[in-house]
This record gives structure tokens, sequence and C-alpha cells, in this order.
């Protein structure tokens, strides 16, 4: 079975709160789950960066729903491959708000949240920053579960 991870960067048009947040992740497990997509959601400094994992027809399925919404804008594709295993496979759509961690997992972040997400991350002109951000988190979810 072919499996591949999309990874995209978007901004998001207005600050997100808690409530704004858990709306999303609502319509996200709603639909992911069914669909077997899994993944993580990230915000951080006004910008959203997500993984999807799954069958490709299904990925795209729920990235088709993703890329038009009107609360984020500019979303880019900055990876899309096969992939051998999931990063996320219990997770319909994790999520982390690297503005508001604490205790171990800012500790293991915290070349991140010291050198936050820019525009510079939607160019080429930090090209592994972003897959890097993503590799240190699927370690923390592989501590964890
Ligand atoms: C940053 C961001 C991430 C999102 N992630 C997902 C997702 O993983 N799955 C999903 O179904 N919808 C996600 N959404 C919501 C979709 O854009 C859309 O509102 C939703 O899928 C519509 O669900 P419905 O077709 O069931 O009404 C996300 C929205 C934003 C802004």
């Amino acid at each position: 079975m072919t499996l591949i991870r999309l990874l995209y960067i978007s901004r998001a048009t207005q600050p997100m709160n808690a409530d704004a947040i858990t709306e999303i992740l609502i319509a996200a497990h709603r639909n992911n789950h069914p669909r077997g997509v899994t993944g993580v959601l990230l915000y951080q400094n006004q910008f959203f960066v997500q993984v999807l994992e799954g069958k490709p027809d299904d990925v795209q399925y729920i990235f088709d729903k993703i890329k038009n919404d009107p609360r984020h804008s500019n979303v880019t594709v900055i990876q899309q491959n096969p992939i051998k295993k999931r990063g996320f496979p219990t997770w319909s759509m994790g999520f982390k708000n690297l503005d508001e961690l604490s205790g171990e997992d800012a500790e293991k972040l915290r070349d991140f949240l010291e050198a936050p997400i820019t525009e510079e991350d939607f160019t080429e002109q930090r090209p592994i920053h972003l897959t890097a951000l993503v590799d240190r988190v699927m370690a923390l979810y592989a501590a964890e579960n």
C-alpha cells in the first residue's frame, strides 16, 4: 500500500485562539479519521505547518478541502513524497501551538522556538527548516506514544 506525506506551510489570515483551533481539529477528526489520514498541525507566529499522511487519493481529498479555506492563505506545499510508514499513526490530526509550549516539549524544540517560522520558510531560503521541525516533532511523538 502506497503511503505519502504532504507537508505545507500557510499563513493564518487572523490570529487563532484556542476555540478557532478546536473548530479546525473537530473538522479534521471528522474527515481524516474515516479516510485513514493522519498527521500533525503546528501553529507558530501566525503560520500553520501541517503534515498529512495516508494513501495518495485520501491525502489529496483532504488537502483539496483545506487549501481554499479562508482561515489561511499562501498555502504552499513544501514536500510531498512516498513514505514507508506513518510518523503520526494514531493522530487523525495532532496539534502543537509552538507559541505556547512549555516543559519538556519546549525543551526539546528549543532551537525551533528560538528561530521561529518566518516568511523565508515559503521560499528556498531556509530549505530544511520545516522538514527538520517536522522530524523533531515526529521524534517527540515517537517518544510519547
Ligand atoms: C490550517 C488548517 C488545517 C486544516 N486541517 C484540516 C484537516 O486536516 N482535515 C479536514 O478535514 N479539514 C481541515 N481543515 C478544515 C478545512 O479547511 C474545511 O473547513 C473542512 O474540511 C470542511 O469540512 P466539511 O467538508 O466536513 O464541512 C483545516 C483548516 C485549516 C485552516
